[in-house]
């Protein structure tokens, strides 16, 4: 068990002041944490104050200006925090844009999502571990990947490449916690499901029937945190734990069976994809 969501003990969370990040600000403060949102924008960070001072039992709140895309913002964070709390139990580098391009063009896109989501996440790994470490106390970090770098589904491949990137980060990170002596500092990589926030509701006014909250993205991670999960393989309405990983299976045999690249999106293989995620497994 990962007991780290503990009364007194602070969390700070990048991307806190909208969505997923909000969420688990929110989850945090109604167990008695003290929590940091850490955000670049002013606006939300105001509304997030607002709503975090009004939720029973919290802590101290503390909500910053950040912008992970900038070293030097991230240390100001830290200096920060440690200048307020002096027992920090959870660093979730969270913060996403969803802008980004396909596999050339649009090269200013590509620099952008690559700086907030994959620099950022990078930024808050660098300047928040050894802190966390030294501490020696139980303390967990939480990076947020996606779907989309595990499967990378066409459509937005610099997104999908800094959700790539955060994965291949955060299993290293964990792999070189573990063989830190006597450390308790664990890794984590939420991956959510379709999930109605910011993000999505620039683009869809409404909430979809198979989307989550973030509210349900943060009780499912706060359950596998506790049973000390690596992966946070969030379903949504629309699909199952169990669809996941046999997408996740078929992408991966894509390298072992030499088939062509994402054949999950290629006419060829259509049917025989259908016919393995439908097939009932054991
Ligand atoms: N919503 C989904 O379906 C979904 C699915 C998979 C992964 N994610 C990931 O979840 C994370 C949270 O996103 P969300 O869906 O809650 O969206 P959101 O837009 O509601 O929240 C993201 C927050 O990040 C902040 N942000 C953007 N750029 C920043 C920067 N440079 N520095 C600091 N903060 C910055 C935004 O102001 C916003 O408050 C992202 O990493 C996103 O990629 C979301």
């Amino acid at each position: 068990m990962n007991n780290v969501l503990t009364a007194g003990r602070a969390a700070v969370i990048t991307g806190g002041a909208s969505g997923i990040g909000l969420a688990a600000a929110a989850h945090f403060a109604g167990l008695g944490m003290h929590v940091c949102v850490a955000d670049v924008n002013d606006e939300q960070l105001a509304d997030a104050r607002a709503l975090l001072e009004k939720v029973d039992g919290a802590g101290s709140i503390i909500c910053t200006r950040t912008d992970v895309s900038d070293l030097n913002s991230v240390e100001s964070l830290r200096d920060e925090v440690t200048s307020t709390f002096n027992d920090i139990a959870v660093v979730m580098n969270n913060a996403g844009i969803g802008a980004g391009g396909g596999a050339f063009g649009n090269l200013s896109g590509w620099q952008k999502v690559m700086a907030v989501n994959l620099w950022g996440v990078i930024h808050g790994v660098q300047t928040f571990t050894p802190l966390l470490v030294e501490q020696q106390k139980p303390a967990a970090i939480i990076n947020t990947g996606s779907k989309q770098g595990l499967t990378n589904p066409p459509g937005n491949a610099a997104y999908n490449v800094t959700k790539a990137g955060i994965r291949a980060l955060t299993e290293s990170l964990a792999y070189e916690l573990r063989n830190i002596d006597r450390c308790a500092v664990s890794a984590h990589l939420l991956v959510p499901g379709f999930t109605y926030t910011g993000l999505i509701s620039k683009h869809i006014p409404e909430k979809p029937p198979g989307a989550w909250t973030p509210e349900q993205v943060v009780a499912y991670m706060v359950e596998k945190l506790a049973a000390g999960d690596f992966y946070i393989l969030c379903p949504d309405n629309d699909v199952s734990v169990q669809t996941d990983h046999l997408r996740l299976r078929w992408n991966t045999e894509d390298v072992v069976k030499n088939r062509p690249a994402l054949s999950r999106w290629h006419p060829d293989y259509t049917a025989e994809f259908e016919a393995f995620v439908n097939t009932p497994q054991d």
